[in-house]
């Protein structure tokens, strides 16, 4: 039996926060969960580097796009093995074997006849890489914006090659109706219905105006859009037109797994591509919901992009994989709050579980010398506890197989305080005070085979935790359904290990310290969103007058000219600037202008610019700053 599932592929524009982080931990956990079901799981997961977001983005941190993928592209995989996820290929767009299965995806779909030149109009968000037309965009301070991410859109004209689309619509229309689960959660699904009973339009597959990308076969001055590009990655990761074996095994996708923002992509415009192509479609598409912080959406000028292994450090892994997956249900939108993280762990682990295990491996050390003792004499509680358990594993495996991941746990969360109950209910310590030995070891075995049944439900979602549990009952075997599903799997005898408890509770007034670090981090982020700066903010800029003394025209670029500046005090430099479209080299040399002597040198085309100098610019047009008169180079202004 095999289950593959897939993230989307990230953005390399900027680097991953705990929004993208969140896709990724759910597959995790779900591609952990099926494995230890027995299925043989492909996990695929990569990031996404052609187009204009990610050019822009390399410009304007003034790097080489291919260096600033693989920088960024390096982060994510860091930060994956940070996070101990466990995907079986990381794919990136721009690796060869993906570009050259694009192009083989992309002439099936010409040979099919689905692929025609026209002229394209209309309106783009560079941040989502998504063409809109007039009806669809909305209107903000007399700007025309993106109807998704509420960003400026952009007017676009261009000769294209269009994909027909809108031949797919009653295909579709179909595979719906007769596949209900297609696209899950409901609400979702209906979006799309909506979309397909309004009617699907062509849409444009290439661009012109930037060369990031994958040339299109047969008319090389177009890129492949990259969204077309991107989907493809589900495909070309594991092998398609290349190895057929492991795409035959693994083909069709048993889940997708995508944030809502990016549902028409894949349960749309995707299939469509492959009915186009003569492939059977993913069994599912699940579009789960996005995150906030603390009430906030997530953005970089915000200042709460966090970096997922902040908390990590903090709290550890386990217990953030625990809160995201129980605090945010699974498919709708939900809120980060560290202070409803810290409630969580105090009270569902340090507590509910933390604690059962803690109590009942002190009595197992103090009266069956750190042996899990044999059960005999039986309580009436006994067969309850047994049967809850049991009936508990068969929820908990119907829920994880249809996504309810919150539901699951809190099924499993049932049990634990169903456990507690029995513990207090059977009086342990009595039994052992009145010397009922029988009885004790039969509530000590009982209690610790179903705490070894929640360990093993919440190995998919805390794994180091359920290893460390396994440990302390002493068992060494590796879960199975079979021993997922069965009463009576820890041996006894088992060398047990009472230790420290499982998780240390954290007072919430700590947490108070932490908010009014915060609080003077959102005053400043405040200000910043109103432009403002520190006169402080303004003196770390060390500006100063140069002159040029050389200049030529970078090679191979039809933007930059490579100058020799000098800056008085400060010695001889080299500059780097986008100048070529306005001045020719030789107007450049004498001039005084203005620099920032003390900017962190950066590559551009490989060369090294050791400073950065400034100019006016609108529209088409561009100008140096100067000074009004006559002054020595290393002149400081202020
Ligand atoms: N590159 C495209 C996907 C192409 S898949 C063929 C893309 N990338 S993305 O980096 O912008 O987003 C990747 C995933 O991260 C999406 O599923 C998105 O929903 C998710 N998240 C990004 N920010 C998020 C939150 N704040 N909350 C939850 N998930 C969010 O789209």
């Amino acid at each position: 039996m095999k289950f593959y599932i897939t993230t989307p592929i990230y953005y390399v524009n900027a680097e991953p926060h705990i929004g993208s982080a969140y896709t990724t931990i759910i597959a995790d956990i779900i591609a952990r969960y099926k494995r230890m079901i027995g299925y043989d799981v492909f996990f695929l997961t990569g990031t996404d580097e052609h187009g204009l977001k990610i050019l822009q983005a390399a410009q304007a941190a003034g790097r080489d796009v291919k260096e600033f993928c693989d920088e960024l592209a390096g982060k994510f995989k860091q930060l994956w093995k940070d996070l101990k996820i466990t995907n079986d290929f990381f794919i990136r767009t721009t690796d060869p074997q993906h570009e050259e299965t694009v192009r083989f995806f992309v002439k099936k779909m010409m040979e099919n006849g689905d692929i025609y030149k026209g002229k394209y109009s209309g309106w783009y968000c560079v941040h989502c890489e998504t063409y809109y037309d007039e009806s669809e965009v909305l209107e903000k301070d007399g700007k025309k914006v993106c109807p998704t991410c509420g960003r400026e859109v952009k007017w676009v004209e261009e000769e294209n090659y269009f994909f027909r689309l809108s031949k797919y619509n009653d295909a579709l229309k179909k595979h719906f109706e007769e596949n209900p689960d297609f696209v899950e959660p409901d609400f979702r699904k209906n979006e799309m219905l909506k979309i397909l009973e309004k009617g699907l339009k062509d849409i444009s597959i290439t661009r012109t105006t930037f060369k990031w990308g994958v040339p299109f076969p047969g008319d090389e001055k177009h890129v492949i859009y990259v969204w077309v590009d991107a989907l493809i990655n589900y495909v070309s990761a594991i092998g398609y037109g290349r190895d057929e074996e492991t795409f035959n095994k693994y083909w069709p996708a048993d889940v997708h797994l995508i944030g809502k923002e990016i549902n028409r992509f894949h349960s749309l415009i995707w299939p469509a591509m492959l009915i186009s192509v003569g492939l059977p479609l993913p069994k599912k598409i699940f579009a789960h919901g996005w995150l906030t912080v603390n009430g906030q959406k997530i953005s970089k000028s915000l200042g709460n992009a966090i970096d997922p292994r902040r908390f990590v450090e903090k709290y550890g892994n386990d217990v953030i994989r625990y809160y995201l997956v129980r605090d945010i249900v699974f498919g709708k939108d939900g809120d980060f709050s560290e202070e409803k993280l810290v409630t969580r762990l105090n009270a569902d682990l340090a507590n509910d579980y933390g604690n059962l295990l803690h109590r009942t491996l002190a009595m197992v050390k103090k009266h069956f010398s750190n042996k899990i003792p044999k059960p005999s004499e039986s309580t009436d509680l006994d067969p309850q506890l047994k049967e809850k358990t049991l009936k508990t594993v068969e929820n908990y495996i119907k829920l994880m197989d249809s996504y309810k991941l919150t539901e699951a746990l809190e099924t499993v969360w049932d049990l634990i305080s169903f456990v507690n109950t029995y513990f207090d209910r059977t009086r342990p310590w009595i039994l052992a005070k009145e010397g009922k030995m029988e009885k004790l070891a039969t509530v000590l075995y009982n209690t610790s085979e179903a705490i070894l049944k929640v360990a093993m439900m919440t190995l998919p979602i805390m794994p180091d935790t359920s290893e460390e549990v396994f440990r302390r009952l002493g068992f060494k075997e590796k879960v199975t359904p079979e021993l997922l599903k069965t009463w009576g799997t820890l041996k006894p005898g088992s060398e047990a290990i009472h230790g420290k408890p499982l998780f240390e509770k954290i007072e919430l007034k700590d947490l108070k310290k932490v908010a009014e670090v915060k609080k003077g981090v959102k005053e400043k982020v405040r200000s910043e969103e109103a432009g403002i700066i520190t006169i402080d903010d303004f003196a770390k800029v060390d500006l100063r007058v140069a002159k040029i003394l050389s200049a030529e025209k970078v090679e191979g670029s039809e933007k930059l000219i490579k100058m020799e500046i000098d800056l008085g005090e400060l010695g001889k430099r080299q500059l780097v600037g986008g100048l070529a479209k306005y001045y020719k080299p030789e107007e450049l040399v004498g001039k005084l202008i203005i620099v920032v002597a003390n900017l962190k040198p950066r590559k551009l085309f490989g060369i090294e610019s050791q400073g950065m100098l400034l100019a006016a610019k609108k529209g088409d047009k561009l100008t140096l700053l100067t000074v009004e008169g006559e002054i020595e180079p290393g002149a400081k202004i202020s």
